[in-house]
């Protein structure tokens, strides 16, 4: 657990986004509000991907080529509905050698979860409302990503 504000959060995603090599999913937990789509904007930042990256929440699923020849793959799955939704949304394919699938709200995708992957948990902490918790958690074998910063001195 770490403490970060917003520019450090940017700074850090967009590093997450220079260094990350696909294929790896990336899973953005946490409130309404707790900068899960300012980590994935700037994870699209460092790589590469050209004008600003639009929320998906009426779309779910948009996808973005990065110059290296990777795709940023972005879900919002907020709003989904049920499995069903998942099928139609291609979930099944997702995980291609040159995507790297950020998902914000993959709680909703319920049991049909990749082995592999990152899950990054944000939160609010009550005293300011301009820092955020940070959780980095590790699940099988995913690619390699840089470390948090060291911890804030708050
Ligand atoms: N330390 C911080 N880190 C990230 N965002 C911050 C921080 N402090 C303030 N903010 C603000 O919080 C908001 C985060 O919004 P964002 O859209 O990224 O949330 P979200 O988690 O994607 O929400 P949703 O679940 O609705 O998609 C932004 O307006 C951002 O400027
Ligand atoms: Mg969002």
């Amino acid at each position: 657990m770490n403490h970060m504000r917003e520019n450090e959060l940017i700074q850090w995603g967009t590093q997450v986004g220079t260094e990350i090599r696909p294929p790896v999913f990336i899973f953005l937990k946490g409130p309404l509000g707790s900068g899960k789509s300012v980590l994935a904007r700037s994870i699209a930042l460092g790589m590469g991907v050209e004008g600003a990256v639009a929320s998906p929440t009426f779309n779910l699923l948009l996808t973005y080529p990065s110059p290296r020849g990777f795709q940023f793959v972005h879900l919002d799955l907020y709003r989904l509905n049920g499995p069903e939704d998942l099928w139609e949304l291609g979930w099944e394919e997702l995980g291609d050698r040159d995507q790297v699938v950020i998902v914000e709200w993959p709680e909703r995708a319920g049991v049909f979860l990749p082995d592999d992957r990152w899950e990054i948990e944000l939160d609010f902490v009550e005293e300011d409302e301009s820092v955020r918790t940070i959780l980095v958690e590790k699940y099988g074998d995913p690619a390699t990503i840089p470390d948090l910063p060291n911890e804030l001195n708050l």
